[in-house]
């Protein structure tokens, strides 16, 4: 199968590609890519002989078009995805996630192609937080929950997700969406909250937690996140949409206590720092959809020890984080999250 991987360069897009080259050595992958801030020749060496990588925009239209048409399946991460960015400058997350994907859409209707399109659970906007024994704040996000984001990031991810779902009633696209949690892994840039925290920590540095700490991510491996993307691909319904999360629920506090522990530093050595504008308390996904129809299930089922290892693949990845670590913290101290 010839596989047309966009955001291929990205956190999740390269770790979707070497997952792919690994355990698919049939197919045959290209990425294409914009290569901005956030994508990283670097995160597909392990892979770069058996991928090709078209550095170029989504919303460019004549190049989608020729790369469509030499696909078999395009899989759509491409995307500006940190909400920070998106509250200070949102016009890239229109462009990007709106006008790149409306682009994508058009020239796989003109090709034939099957779509896959990468989404979020920020759509649904957020859940409030957990109250012991108060059965109205245990709800989590379904395939039935309504839309509701939030920022202009996660409104933007809706709007892409409703075009796709326009297309498929009003043109037939064969196409699937999948709306994931929380993802954490190798590859994952500096400016998104685990990472910030480790390579905070490897410098020695306390970790920054926005607010009080108490809003929930509900955190999954990025590996089973492109095991199920890649389930709902081969199993899933045309025209239909997989929430994919793996009950890893956490508050940030929770999570930061772990980091502090896993480098031997006492729970209370972070900083409390300005809170997100606009901040969503809590997200939870309901993936009983994913496991029971098409019989997906996580491999990390133990979020200390895939974050112990994360901690280890920072440590031992020094030269792919630091070029990005000063710009970043420079970003974070203008904003008063330094
Ligand atoms: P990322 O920011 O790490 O990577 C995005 C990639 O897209 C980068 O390589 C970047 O260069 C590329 N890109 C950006 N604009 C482009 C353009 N105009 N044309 C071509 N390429 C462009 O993002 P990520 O965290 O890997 O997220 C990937 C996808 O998964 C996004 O669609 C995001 O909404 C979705 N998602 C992310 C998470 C998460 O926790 N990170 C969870 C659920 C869904
Ligand atoms: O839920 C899926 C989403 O998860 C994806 O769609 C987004 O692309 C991805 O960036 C992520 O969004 P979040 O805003 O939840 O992730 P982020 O890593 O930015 O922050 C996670 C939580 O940690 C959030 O509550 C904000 C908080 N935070 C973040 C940073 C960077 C801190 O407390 N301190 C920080 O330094």
């Amino acid at each position: 199968m010839r596989v047309l991987v966009t955001g291929g360069a990205g956190f999740i897009g390269s770790n979707f590609v070497q997952q792919t080259v690994r355990e698919r050595p049939g197919d045959d992958v290209t990425v294409l890519d914009a290569l901005t801030y956030a994508g990283d020749r670097a995160s597909l060496d392990p892979v770069a002989d058996r991928v090709r990588l078209v550095e170029g925009d989504v919303a460019d239209a004549d190049l989608v078009d020729a790369l469509v048409a030499e696909a078999d399946l395009v899989v759509h991460f491409a995307a500006e995805s940190h909400n920070d960015n998106s509250l200070t400058d949102p016009s890239p997350f229109v462009r990007t996630n709106l006008v790149g994907t409306f682009t994508l859409l058009e020239a796989v209707r003109r090709h034939g192609v099957r779509y896959h399109h990468v989404s979020t659970d920020e759509v649904f906007g957020d859940l409030p937080l957990r109250v012991e024994g108060d059965p109205a704040t245990q709800e989590r996000f379904t395939e039935r929950t309504p839309y509701n984001p939030s920022s202009p990031y996660s409104s933007t991810k809706a709007g892409s997700d409703l075009l796709v779902r326009a297309w498929v009633r009003s043109f037939g696209l064969e196409a699937t969406l999948s709306n994931c949690s929380n993802n954490y892994g190798p590859y994952q840039h500096v400016e998104k909250f685990v990472p910030r925290q480790i390579t905070n920590l490897l410098d020695g540095v306390r970790p920054k937690v926005y607010g009080a700490g108490l809003n929930v991510r509900d955190w999954i491996h990025v590996e089973d996140h492109n095991t199920a993307v890649w389930t709902v691909i081969e199993r899933g319904t045309p025209g239909e949409t997989y929430l994919i999360g793996a009950d890893g629920e956490t508050s940030n506090l929770d999570v930061v206590r772990t980091l502090l522990d896993l480098f031997g530093r006492a729970p209370d050595e972070f900083d409390h720092v300005t809170d997100r504008a606009g901040h969503d308390l809590r997200y939870a996904i309901d993936a009983t959809r994913l496991r029971t129809e098409l019989g997906w299930t996580p491999r990390y089922t133990d979020f200390r020890a895939g974050l112990e290892a994360t901690v280890a693949w920072y440590r031992e990845n020094e030269s792919w984080w630091r070029p990005r670590k000063a710009a970043t913290e420079a970003r974070y101290r203008a904003s008063g999250q330094g």
